[in-house]
């Protein structure tokens, strides 16, 4: 994608880079995360208005850390370095970093003295610290624009060299200030306009999906999701008839009666060209036994593609299409973070696909989900499919802890329907981001009548967050967990005890696998 300015995001592994990314979107400027080992000269182009050094979880001083050398001062624009961003830069203007004794995490209150980058923000101000090492004073040239208790050097700048750091995250929420801080980068500082649109990506994406598959023919991984289906409509309108077949595939792990009522909205809403594949036996076969997340994840992105690859032969078609999203490849790891889980879709990618990277088409790997949702918006995609709660690829599995056995998973998907139909009667399905059951796999002694039970326990989660990359507990009322739980004990058989996950997200995921 081709734009008039860009920030460039250099990936140095932190958690939160896709924020970081996000938050310069928002403000209608377009930017790119890459990996910081890309070469300058393959991004450094005449769009190029600034650079933002991301955290990561290294010290400067660890053998292999990830490193930039004298190029982080050939950028000729300013550059802004976040945690493990700044010590590089520190480090690359010949100051120490130091380790400290205990970690500072979590809000903390900044002092700000001075600078560009925090004008408009008050004094003190709430930001969020994730470190352990530390700058203890400014390199020769700098202005220390900030400090913490702890931590001398929480914020400098070289304004005269366009070099800024800040030793907090300002892309999370729990810096009360950081859109402020950021846009004092990417608008005071780096001189941008806000220029980018979603309805010109649009545009570009329809066009990018036609110059890629030409004549070729389209076999598009439809999930049921947001993100399928609109990667569907983007190829349905950049392909002629019969280029584009859409393949629903059931791997069994589906909520209850998830599939007939996927098959029923994209033939009456969306008209697509579409088969359904009942793959439930298939999966589960290759599953049997298995019970690491990870590895569960793999054999199902593997079987996926392997489904995939023949209704492909079927019909003839070179390429696949996927709703594979930003989040989607920055969480797997494919730009140097930390693999926390492996997307289905892009971390079981298996190598000896007979889809090599260029069959691949991934409309909307450059967006965000918000962005997903209000380009499906703009397509005309019906309100309530594009803000269903997010379903992931590999489905119950991730909720199923443990074997995936059919009965195991019957019972879950029993609770789970009991679960949504009790918050839809409640009048909560719209406030509450995402909520489900979770097969736990532990079983628990218990009392029903004059019997002793031992039997399964189900744990009901529930969150709100904006963007999955942290989140809050859902706060359900008490009578309707005491409904949940009833009915959960009364209609499902071999249910013995119901538990209410209030774990946020970190330190805990939103799925259980
Ligand atoms: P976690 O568990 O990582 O989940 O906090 C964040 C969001 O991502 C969804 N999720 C997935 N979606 N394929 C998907 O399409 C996956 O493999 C996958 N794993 C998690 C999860 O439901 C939540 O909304």
């Amino acid at each position: 994608m081709q734009n008039k300015q860009k920030i460039t995001i250099l990936d140095f592994g932190g958690q939160y880079n896709q924020l970081i990314a996000r938050r310069v979107r928002e403000m209608g400027v377009y930017c790119e995360i890459l990996p910081y080992t890309k070469p300058m000269s393959e991004w450094k182009d005449a769009s190029l208005k600034g650079v933002i050094l991301t955290g990561g979880p290294n010290s400067v001083y660890a053998d292999g850390a990830p490193r930039l050398g004298s190029e982080l001062f050939e950028m000729g624009v300013p550059v802004l370095g976040i945690c493990y961003g700044m010590h590089l830069i520190n480090f690359l203007s010949g100051s120490q970093v130091v380790s400290a004794e205990v970690s500072e995490y979590g809000r903390t209150e900044l002092n700000v003295d001075s600078g560009v980058l925090f004008e408009g923000v008050s004094n003190p101000t709430s930001v969020f610290m994730s470190h352990t090492d530390y700058i203890p004073s400014a390199p020769a040239g700098f202005t220390v624009n900030a400090y913490t208790e702890s931590c001398p050097v929480a914020a400098f700048s070289d304004e005269s060299k366009g070099m800024y750091g800040v030793q907090f995250h300002p892309e999370v929420n729990h810096t009360l200030e950081g859109r402020t801080i950021l846009k004092n980068f990417v608008f005071n500082i780096c001189q941008c306009d806000a220029g980018y649109k979603l309805e010109d990506q649009i545009e570009k994406m329809i066009a990018d999906v036609r110059a890629q598959v030409g004549d070729g023919k389209v076999v598009a991984a439809l999930s049921g999701g947001v993100d399928s289906s609109v990667a569907s409509v983007i190829a349905d309108r950049a392909l002629s008839k019969g280029q584009l077949t859409c393949v629903f595939v059931d791997h069994g792990m589906m909520r209850y009666k998830e599939a007939e009522q996927v098959m029923q909205t994209y033939h009456e809403n969306l008209g697509l060209n579409i088969i359904h594949v009942n793959a439930e036996d298939r999966f589960l076969d290759a599953l049997k036994g298995v019970t690491e997340p990870e590895q569960k994840r793999k054999i199902i992105g593997e079987t996926f593609v392997r489904v995939f690859e023949e209704e492909a032969r079927k019909i003839d078609a070179q390429f696949l299409l996927q709703g594979t999203i930003y989040p989607d490849i920055i969480e797997s790891g494919i730009n140097g973070s930390a693999t926390i889980k492996s997307h289905h879709n892009v971390g079981g990618m298996p190598k000896e696909s007979m889809f090599q990277q260029e069959q691949l088409v991934e409309p909307l790997k450059y967006l965000f989900k918000d962005e997903v949702r209000y380009a499906g918006e703009s397509l005309g995609i019906p309100h309530d499919m594009l803000w269903r709660q997010p379903f992931p690829g590999p489905g119950l599995a991730v909720r199923c802890i443990g074997e995936l056995r059919k009965e195991r998973l019957d019972l879950l998907r029993l609770c789970d329907w009991i679960y949504r139909d009790e918050i839809a009667k409640a009048g909560l399905s719209e406030s509450i981001w995402q909520y489900f059951a979770v097969l736990t796999g532990v079983k628990t002694v218990g009392v029903m009548g004059d019997d002793r039970t031992y039997a399964d326990c189900i744990a009901l989660r529930a969150v709100i967050t904006e963007d999955a990359m942290t989140a809050e507990v859902a706060e359900i009322p008490y009578p309707v967990l005491n409904r949940i739980v009833l009915r959960i004990i009364g209609e499902c058989p071999g249910v013995n005890r119901v538990v209410y996950d209030i774990t946020s997200k970190p330190p805990g995921t939103i799925e259980w696998e």
